[in-house]
């Protein structure tokens, strides 16, 4: 009995320090020192990222990414535009739960709210003055999602925890510019006005009447822009 019961604690408590290993279904343990991703489409499998390259025909090429000095033309209707660094830009980075952008903003620009469903997200500003923010799930007492957000000067450093909806905007009179960290090679980007109003085909504008307690003329206008 008392061997019975050493078992069951033993085992609970493995079981116990194996939990985080399954509740973590993003960017596994690599597993050898690297993977470079086959340039190849259709070599994804649809699992988990992208098949490996022969390690013998990798290159320090496969390891590089070029470009992060150059702007990004912000010349559009949001005033932002960035450069993504992910596993389909640098093969190199397959497995290894890392992606990089670089994302310029003109005067008043703004990168509208999304999520990333793979990633967390840290934001260094390089450049100007960025207020940036994100939201919490809904909260289980019904009380109204918490919004944290602060203004960040170059230097400063922002935590877009994985999975919440976050914006940035460049508050200041100058252009502004910022280096962001993803913990994943494939954060995956909802951009919540496109996923709400800019589907094809689109979402009946009578669950979005009633969903945002507007009129349907003005649910047909947003859905005419995105
Ligand atoms: C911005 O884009 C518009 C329309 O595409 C164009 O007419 C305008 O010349 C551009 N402005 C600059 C500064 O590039």
């Amino acid at each position: 009995m008392k061997m019975a019961a050493a078992g069951f604690v033993a085992i609970l408590a493995i079981c116990l320090a194996l939990a985080p290993s399954f509740s973590y279904a993003y960017d596994d343990a690599p597993l050898q020192d690297f993977c470079v991703a086959v340039p190849d489409a259709s070599a994804a499998v649809f699992v988990n990222g992208k098949i490996c390259k022969n390690p013998k025909q990798v290159t320090s090429d496969d390891f590089v990414g070029t470009g992060f000095n150059i702007p990004v033309d912000t010349n559009n209707s949001l005033g932002s535009a960035f450069k993504l660094v992910d596993v389909n830009v640098v093969p190199g980075l397959n497995t290894l739960g890392l992606s990089l952008l670089r994302v310029d903003f003109a005067p008043g620009g703004v990168i509208p709210p999304h999520t990333h469903p793979r990633a967390t997200e840290a934001v260094v500003v390089i450049e100007g003055t960025i207020y940036a923010g994100f939201v919490t799930s809904n909260p289980a007492d019904n009380t109204k999602n918490r919004l944290y957000a602060k203004i960040l000067k170059p230097g400063d450093i922002f935590v877009f925890p994985i999975g919440l909806v976050h914006f940035l905007r460049n508050v200041g009179k100058t252009k502004a510019m910022g280096i962001v960290a993803f913990n994943s090679q494939n954060p995956g980007t909802i951009t919540i006005a496109n996923a709400v109003f800019g589907t094809e085909p689109l979402i009946s504008p009578e669950v979005l009447t009633k969903s945002f307690q507007l009129d349907k003329k003005v649910i047909e206008s947003l859905q005419s822009k995105f």
